[in-house]
């Protein structure tokens, strides 16, 4: 069976009543019920976790080494400035797919700049609550067709 670690980094925690007009008005719970559900459906077993702390979220980067295949990561404002993150992710050595729910290229300009991109096999950005969930496919279909 295949396993994917969800991971959510700082202020996702607030989906719903954070800017809903730039994130939706659906609850973090909400989009990830239906990631559940989706990975049921495609006998892959996701696992998720969200965490506000930089630290936490290395940490459980380098958990997922051993128990899970790849990595769908929204990692909120991280993905703009976190070092350590990026480390995490080369250093695991794992599939990650960067994934966020606005268009980050048509927003402010400091969003632009991702420095976790080129150690992701892929980018999702724009989709709302769908980027994760094409994140996910397009993370299934990278395992079942790429060599490790
Ligand atoms: C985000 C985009 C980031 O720039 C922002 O800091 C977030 C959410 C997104 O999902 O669109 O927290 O990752």
């Amino acid at each position: 069976m295949t396993r994917i670690l969800l991971l959510n980094g700082p202020n996702l925690n607030l989906l719903g009543l954070r800017e809903p007009e730039v994130y939706g008005r659906e609850t973090l719970a909400d989009i990830v019920n239906d990631l559940l559900s989706f990975a049921a459906e495609r006998d892959v077993e996701l696992s998720d976790f969200q965490s506000n702390s930089e630290g936490e979220l290395v940490t459980a980067i380098h958990g997922a080494r051993e128990t899970v295949d790849g990595i769908v990561i929204n990692p909120g404002a991280y993905t703009h400035y976190s070092i350590a993150i990026r480390d995490a992710i080369s250093g695991v050595a794992l599939p990650v797919v960067e994934t966020h729910l606005s268009n980050i290229h048509a927003r402010e300009p400091f969003r632009k700049e991702s420095v976790l991109s080129a150690v992701c096999v892929g980018v999702v950005a724009g989709f709302g609550r769908h980027s994760y969930f094409v994140a996910l496919d397009a993370l299934l279909r990278h395992l079942a067709h790429e060599p490790k």
